[in-house]
């Protein structure tokens, strides 16, 4: 059996992960040596992300990114750019911004700066995060309501002239369901259509143990490579604990209070629900694998389960299993399960 789960999908898909600050500073060796390992792919967890890398007006921290580029060209591995206009964690100096210009000017320089930077380093950025809402219209953003739906066609634009190597991605969450999938499909329509390049589509693939959708997964490979384009699952993580837009009637506070009910398994998971996440991501791996040749990449968001966003999110203090690796970074049964397929 092979070691690792690069070696073991080298000829299927790049296998990837979410690299945090520690990661890029070689802070935790054990961790280091995990990723070294296994990973063949990096996505920057945060750092990338406007807010941090463009805090205030012309002003730039490159540090971290730097080294995280660096890190990935010391390892062999390919180099994700995450990601140059979202709604989210964006400085709040552009929020203020009152005029179109203004803004057009903000997104113009960012994506100049950044992706520029980085020209010839990065394998492919998501250039746009997030532009859609769940009914598969256009989310209302600083972006949209200043500059109308053209912004991701301008942002796919600069960022092609800025680094002309990077494949570019339109990159979202529950784009495989059917509506906001449509949504998606016509994004990408409207920018082909247009002459403007796009080379794939990321979808992110936070789901749950209990309510994986493959039916909605497998149409949404076949649809979106019906288009021309590569498609990357680039946040994957399977969340073991209850939703709470699960609790209807509940008011929101009682819905997303940290609740024991809401934190099953504070100390230990179940082996039963070991189980069920290993069987979950053999599921997931096999559909990957019956589409390979239109699959580039599969990036876990995390390294291990400590490491997990889904511990905080969307109810603070919690412990989820989310991921392959646990909190001694040492491999679940789902990771067996995932090497196995091979
Ligand atoms: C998350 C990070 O994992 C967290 O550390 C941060 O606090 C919030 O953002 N979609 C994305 C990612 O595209 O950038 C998000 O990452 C998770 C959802």
């Amino acid at each position: 059996k092979t070691q690792s789960l690069k070696s073991a999908y080298q000829e299927d898909f790049l296998i990837g992960t979410a690299l945090g600050t520690e990661h890029i500073l070689e802070r935790n060796e054990k961790a280091n040596v995990l990723i070294k390992r296994e990973f063949n792919a990096i996505t920057p967890e945060n750092i990338m992300k406007s807010q941090l890398i463009h805090p205030a007006p012309n002003r730039y921290n490159f540090d971290l990114a730097d080294k995280y580029v660096e890190y990935g060209q010391k390892n062999d591995m390919y180099v994700v750019g995450h990601t140059l206009v979202w709604h989210s964690q964006l400085p709040t100096f552009v929020g203020k911004i009152k005029s179109a210009d203004s803004v057009r000017i903000f997104m113009t320089e960012h994506i100049n700066t950044v992706a520029g930077r980085y020209a010839g380093k990065i394998n492919s950025w998501d250039v746009v995060n997030e532009a859609l809402n769940e009914d598969g219209t256009l989310r209302k953003s600083v972006f949209l309501n200043k500059l109308g739906e053209g912004y991701i066609k301008e942002a796919f634009e600069l960022a092609a002239k800025a680094d002309p190597n990077a494949a570019l991605y339109y990159n979202d969450y529950n784009i495989e369901q059917p509506a906001k999938r449509k949504g998606a499909i016509e994004l990408i329509k409207k920018l082909q259509a247009s002459g403007t390049k796009i080379d794939g589509v990321g979808i992110q693939g936070h789901w749950s143990i209990k309510t994986l959708n493959l039916k909605d997964i497998e149409d949404s490979i076949i649809e979106f490579s019906q288009l021309g384009i590569k498609v990357a699952f680039t946040e994957l993580d399977l969340t073991v604990l209850p939703n709470p837009w699960d609790l209807r009637g509940a008011d929101v506070n009682q819905r997303f209070a940290e609740s024991p009910e809401m934190n099953p398994y504070k100390d230990a998971l179940p082996d039963s629900v070991q189980t069920a996440l290993a069987n979950r991501y053999t599921d997931i791996f096999k559909l990957f694998l019956k589409h390979r040749d239109k699959i580039s990449r599969v990036t876990f968001w995390g390294v291990n389960d400590s490491h997990s966003w889904l511990n905080g999110f969307p109810i603070r203090n919690r412990t989820n299993y989310p991921l392959l690796f646990d909190r001694a970074l040492e491999p679940k049964k789902a990771y067996q399960a995932v090497l196995n397929l091979k």
